[in-house]
C-alpha cells in the first residue's frame, strides 16, 4: 500500500548540481500551473484521511523557496491522525527557516551534502554556498528537527574520494549520513552506468577507513537505504552511529516501495521512474468531489510496476527530471 506521500512543492532551486540539472537551469513551472497552498493541502488532506497517508514528506526542486511552506506543514500537521512530516532539502536557509518549520510541526530534515570541500562544492553545485549547507544542518538540529540524515550523491572524479571525511564530519554531529546511486533521472540525459559510483565501490572504499556491520535487515522496512554500523563510532548522545547506503540502481528496493508521488503541478505519479501521470489538477480546478480525486489517486497507484525497469535494455529515462519530481 501506498502510505507514504512524497509532495514537489516546486521545481525550482538555487543550486545547480551537475548530477541534476543544467548550469542555465530548466524551463520552470508556469505559476497559474502550480498547485496553489489550498489546493495542495486538499490534496495532501485526501491522502490523509482516505487513503492511509501515514507520512508527508515535502520536496523540490528546493521546497524551502515555497513561500507558504510553514503553513503548508502546519495545514498537514493539523490532519488526523497526524501524519509524520519531513522535508529533504539542499539545505540553503535552513538555518534561518528552521524554528518555524519545526513550530509548524515538521519533524525532520534530510539534507543533501555532497562535499566539506568549497571548491569542489562549486564544482558541483555551480553555487559557493557550502557554508550556507553547514549552517543550515546545524540549525535543524539545533531546532530539533531530527534524526538529521544527510544525502550525498558520489561522482567519480569529483568527490568520490571524500567518502570517509564526510561520515567522520557526520558521525561527530549525530548525523545519519547515506551514500546514494547515482540514478538516471538527470535532465541532461547524461547518466552512465560506467560512470555511476556503485554500493559495493562505496562500502568497499569506506571499511578502507571504518568496519561496518550490517543492521539487522528486519528492521529496513520500505526504507531505500540499507544501514550499517560504523563499529566502534558513537553519535554525541551515545548512540551507535549509522552510515547508510541507497543502491537503487544496483540494489533496487521496489518490491518494499510504499511511496506515491505528487508533482508541484498536481500529478500523481506512482514512482520515481514511471512513465504515466494522473492528472488530479484537472480534478481539482473541474470540480470533482473529494470522492472522485481519492479514487482517480486509487487508481493510478494500481498501475504501478513492480520495479523502476533501469537495468532492462529497453529503459527509457522519464521525461520529467528529477528536479521536477522530489526525490
Ligand atoms: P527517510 O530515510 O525515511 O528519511 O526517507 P528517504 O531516504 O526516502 O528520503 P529522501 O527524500 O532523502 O531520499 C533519499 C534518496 O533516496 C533520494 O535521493 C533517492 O535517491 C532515493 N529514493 C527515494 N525514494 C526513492 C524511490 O522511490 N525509488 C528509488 N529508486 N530511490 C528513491
Ligand atoms: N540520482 C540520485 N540521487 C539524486 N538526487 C538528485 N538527483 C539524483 C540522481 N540523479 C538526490 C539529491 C537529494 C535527493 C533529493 O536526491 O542529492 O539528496
Ligand atoms: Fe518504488 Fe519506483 Fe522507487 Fe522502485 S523506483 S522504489 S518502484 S518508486
Amino acid at each position: 500500500m501506498a502510505t507514504d506521500l512524497r509532495v514537489s512543492l516546486t521545481d525550482r532551486c538555487n543550486l545547480r548540481c551537475t548530477y541534476c540539472m543544467p548550469p542555465e537551469g530548466l524551463e520552470w513551472l508556469p505559476k497559474p500551473e502550480l498547485l496553489t497552498d489550498d489546493e495542495l493541502l486538499r490534496l495532501v488532506r485526501i491522502g490523509v484521511t482516505r487513503l492511509g497517508i501515514t507520512e508527508v514528506r515535502f520536496t523540490g526542486g528546493e521546497p524551502l523557496l515555497r513561500r507558504g511552506l510553514p503553513g503548508l506543514i502546519a495545514g498537514t500537521t493539523e490532519l488526523r491522525p497526524r501524519p509524520q512530516t519531513a522535508l529533504t532539502t539542499n539545505g540553503i536557509g535552513l538555518a534561518r527557516m528552521a524554528p518555524a518549520l519545526a513550530e509548524a510541526g515538521l519533524d525532520r530534515v534530510n539534507v543533501s551534502l555532497d562535499t566539506l570541500r568549497p571548491d569542489v562544492f562549486e564544482t558541483l553545485a555551480r553555487r559557493r554556498r557550502l557554508d550556507d549547507v553547514l549552517d543550515g544542518m546545524a540549525g535543524a538540529a539545533d531546532a530539533g528537527l531530527t534524526p538529521v540524515k544527510v544525502n550525498t550523491v558520489l561522482m567519480r572524479g569529483v568527490n568520490d574520494a571524500e567518502a570517509a571525511d564526510l561520515l567522520r564530519f557526520c558521525v561527530e554531529r549525530g548525523y545519519e549520513l547515506r551514500f546514494i546511486e547515482q540514478m538516471p533521472l538527470d535532465a541532461q540525459h547524461g547518466w552512465r552506468r560506467d560512470t555511476m559510483i556503485t554500493a559495493e565501490e562505496i562500502l568497499a572504499s569506506l571499511e578502507a577507513e571504518f568496519t561496518l556491520d550490517a543492521a539487522d535487515s528486519e528492521t529496513r522496512g520500505s526504507a531505500p537505504a540499507e544501514l550499517f554500523h560504523v563499529r566502534g563510532a558513537r553519535f554525541p548522545n551515545g548512540e551507535q552511529a549509522t552510515v547508510g547506503v541507497i543502491g537503487s540502481v544496483t540494489r533496487p528496493f521496489c518490491g518494499a516501495c510504499d511511496r506515491v508521488r505528487l508533482t508541484a503541478d498536481g500529478q500523481v505519479r506512482n514512482c520515481l521512474f514511471a512513465r504515466e501521470e494522473s492528472d488530479l489538477r484537472a480534478l481539482l480546478r473541474g470540480g470533482a468531489t473529494d470522492e472522485e480525486i481519492a479514487r482517480s489517486w486509487t487508481a493510478a497507484v494500481a498501475t504501478k510496476l513492480p520495479g523502476h525497469g533501469i537495468n532492462d535494455p529497453s529503459f527509457l529515462q522519464p521525461s520529467r527530471p528529477m528536479s521536477a519530481i522530489g526525490g
